[in-house]
């Protein structure tokens, strides 16, 4: 099995970014626990700041593996163009993200991408990214 991760912006900063919403560690660290973790699933990951880059990932994902986790971060509330590619393509995605963004601004309560996704996970840490691969497992 193939999974996909893809992190939006500023996601590069994990570890540093906020610590006391998005926790200490890094993203390159707790990539390397799921991996030791799912040594069975091939588990790969892409990171940019750019919404056009993002876009291409998602198309270029699409029938190559078997799932999308997709923390799309600030474009979740604003990107029309990550919404339309998650829509056009058949691999099934996972919305994640690592606080609860119904608990916090207004602004983030409103995801383009829910619609079409199959699930989503938000507010369990970095941990939401290892209970949307559990999911895509099952
Ligand atoms: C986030 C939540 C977004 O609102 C925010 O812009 C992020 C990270 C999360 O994982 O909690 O950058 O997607």
């Amino acid at each position: 099995m193939k999974i996909h991760i893809i992190n939006g912006p500023n996601l590069n900063l994990l570890g540093k970014r906020e610590p006391e919403i998005y926790g200490k560690m890094s993203f390159k660290d707790y990539f390397t626990e799921l991996q030791f973790k799912y040594k069975d699933v091939e588990i790969s990951y892409f990171q940019s700041n750019t919404e056009g880059e993002l876009i291409s990932e998602i198309q270029e994902a699409d029938n190559n593996v078997d799932g999308i986790i997709l923390n799309a971060a600030a474009y979740t509330h604003t990107s029309i163009g990550i919404a339309d590619a998650v829509k056009a393509i058949e691999t099934p995605v996972i919305e994640v993200h690592i606080s609860n963004v119904y608990a916090r601004e207004e602004f983030r309560k409103k995801s383009y991408i829910s619609p079409n996704v199959i699930g989503i996970i938000a507010g369990f840490g970095l941990k939401s990214y290892d209970l949307a691969i559990q999911s895509l497992i099952e």
